[in-house]
């Protein structure tokens, strides 16, 4: 099946572009981030000590991950919001941190690309996961942009608990950790496409990736609105 690929750092805007692309071109959408909370989740409610890479492994391999109308499901249960707590977000790193839970997670987001046309979201999809995607994205943002994105989310959410400051804080220690990992680390594949997003509108963003998808014959079952 066809493949785009949606790379960068947190807060540049890679979900919210990644669900109109899906949404307009009627490909899936796979979030990869929200698979690796899922386990990190899936851990922490069965005890599994997050310095155990087997039994993370083993963990990660017996999980059910369903994208099912914008929400991520774990054997049957909606996730969505639990995977966002600050929690999950802490216990996702080691687990993402995991060579062989890294293994699993790429075989499952391989498998999912077998069955649909994918706009896969993450860190190493163009890298990793998919070296042979039609398209590769890489989205990036200045680093307070990233932040004000992040604390505009929270609080359309309702959650005032963080300042800006303190996100961009956390936000500087997770891109660290994202960069630092031996196996997938965040970094733009060679043949990514850059796209920085401060300014610019999300429906901006899209057509730009749109305009690169068609460039590349990937836009056959698009119908603009
Ligand atoms: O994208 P999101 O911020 O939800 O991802 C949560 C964490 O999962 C990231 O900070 C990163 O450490 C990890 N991740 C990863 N590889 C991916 C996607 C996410 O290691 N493909």
């Amino acid at each position: 099946m066809k493949i785009i690929t949606l790379d960068g750092p947190a807060g540049a805007g890679k979900s919210s572009t990644a669900k109109l692309l899906a949404s307009k071109l009627g490909w899936c959408h796979m979030d990869t981030g929200a698979m690796y909370r899922a386990v990190a989740l899936a851990a922490l409610q069965r005890n599994v000590a997050l310095d155990n890479e087997k039994a993370l492994a083993e963990l990660a391999a017996s999980l059910d991950i369903q994208f099912l109308s914008g929400a991520v499901f774990l054997n049957g249960e909606d996730i969505s919001v639990e995977i966002r707590i600050d929690r999950v977000t802490a216990a996702t790193r080691p687990v993402a941190d995991a060579p062989s839970v890294r293994e699993e997670m790429t075989a499952m987001q391989r498998k999912l690309s077998r069955k649909f046309n994918l706009v896969t979201e993450g860190r190493d999809q163009g890298t990793v996961v998919f070296p042979c995607a039609e398209l590769k994205v890489y989205l990036d943002a200045s680093p307070s942009a990233r932040a004000a994105r992040r604390y505009h989310e929270r609080i359309e959410h309702g959650d005032k608990s963080h300042s800006i400051e303190e996100i961009l804080h956390s936000q500087i220690e997770r891109d660290q950790g994202d960069k630092d990992r031996p196996i997938g680390a965040m970094e733009a594949a060679k043949d990514a496409i850059i796209i920085h997003t401060d300014g610019f509108s999300l429906e901006n963003v899209v057509n730009q990736v749109l305009e690169l998808a068609r460039g590349r014959g990937l836009t056959s079952d698009y119908i603009p609105k």
